[in-house]
């Protein structure tokens, strides 16, 4: 269900769509990006959040804003938001492929529908709107995307970590890739970060040191400010630097045996 409402003219004005806008990072995104004057699309499930959302940031900054009512890991939905990010009438100028979600039982405790949801969410869905983004993009010579990966994607963290993986993977080579072109991707690898993530996944702040969590405000923040300096893998905090730099030369065996914290 797409729901558009009009605040500003259009013109020469910037737009975003931002995925998973209604917690978390998402929201820091959108309140970020409306603060830099872009006008926003906010793409999730929960329409009450999304229009109140909405509400805000045209009263606030006075930017033009679009809510789409969709589940990511519904094809269909998922098209609705592809057509919108590859629509030439009405371009993207920033893709945010930010939803997200985890489990928090191992693999073989999930149902592989459950699974197979993640996988949608994380990747698929991720996949198909670059492949739209990056169309229209390099057809206009200019863009950028960020997908929102994890520091879980350079350890060894079941098939969350492994989605993640790829988002890494595929942005880093997208970036090298199109870069020329005028479209520039990055990937942003949070850490363990204060926001709605873990309760809905029920596990408890406790479960991972105090000193690893990060405030979205600033991640997101520091995120668009490495976007601004061309990085194409953005890691906030130096102690993730330092973790995922070390990560990196690490046997398997021996990460995997971090695979339990923030788990419990
Ligand atoms: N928090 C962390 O510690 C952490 C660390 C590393 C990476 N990340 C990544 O950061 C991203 C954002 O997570 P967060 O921490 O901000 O989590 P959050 O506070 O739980 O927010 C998740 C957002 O994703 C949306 N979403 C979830 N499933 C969806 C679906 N099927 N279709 C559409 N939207 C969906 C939710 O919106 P609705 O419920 O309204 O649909 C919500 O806006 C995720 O990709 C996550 O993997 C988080």
């Amino acid at each position: 269900m797409s729901l558009g409402s009009a605040a500003a003219p259009a013109g020469t004005r910037r737009t975003a769509l931002v995925t998973g806008p209604t917690a978390g990072i998402g929201a820091a995104f959108a309140r970020q990006l409306a603060q830099r004057g872009y006008d926003v699309v906010l793409v999730a499930r929960d329409e009450r959040r999304l229009r109140d959302l909405a509400a805000d940031l045209e009263r606030d900054h006075g930017v033009v804003t679009e809510v789409i009512v969709a589940d990511l890991a519904d094809r269909a939905a998922l098209a609705e938001v592809e057509r919108r990010v590859a629509d030439p009438t009405r371009p993207v100028d920033l893709l945010v492929n930010n939803a997200g979600f985890g489990h928090k039982r191992p693999f073989l405790d999930n149902s592989v529908e459950d699974e197979q949801q993640m996988l949608d969410v994380l990747v698929t869905a991720v996949l198909r709107l670059s492949h739209a983004a990056l169309g229209a993009m390099v057809e206009r010579g200019s863009g950028s995307i960020v997908n929102v990966s994890s520091v879980a994607g350079f350890l060894s963290r079941g098939t969350y970590g492994a989605a993640k993986a790829y988002v890494t993977s595929m942005s880093r080579w997208a970036d090298a890739n199109y870069r020329g072109r005028g479209v520039r991707v990055m990937a942003l690898c949070p850490g363990f970060t204060r926001t709605e993530f873990h309760a809905r996944m029920g596990v408890g702040r406790g479960s991972a040191p105090r000193f690893l969590w990060l405030d979205p405000d600033r991640l997101v923040r520091d995120a668009l400010a490495d976007l601004d300096h061309g990085k194409s893998v953005s890691v906030p905090g130096k102690r993730y630097k330092v973790l995922t730099a070390v990560a990196r030369h690490l046997p398997a065996s021996l990460l995997a045996r971090f695979q339990h914290v923030g788990r419990r």
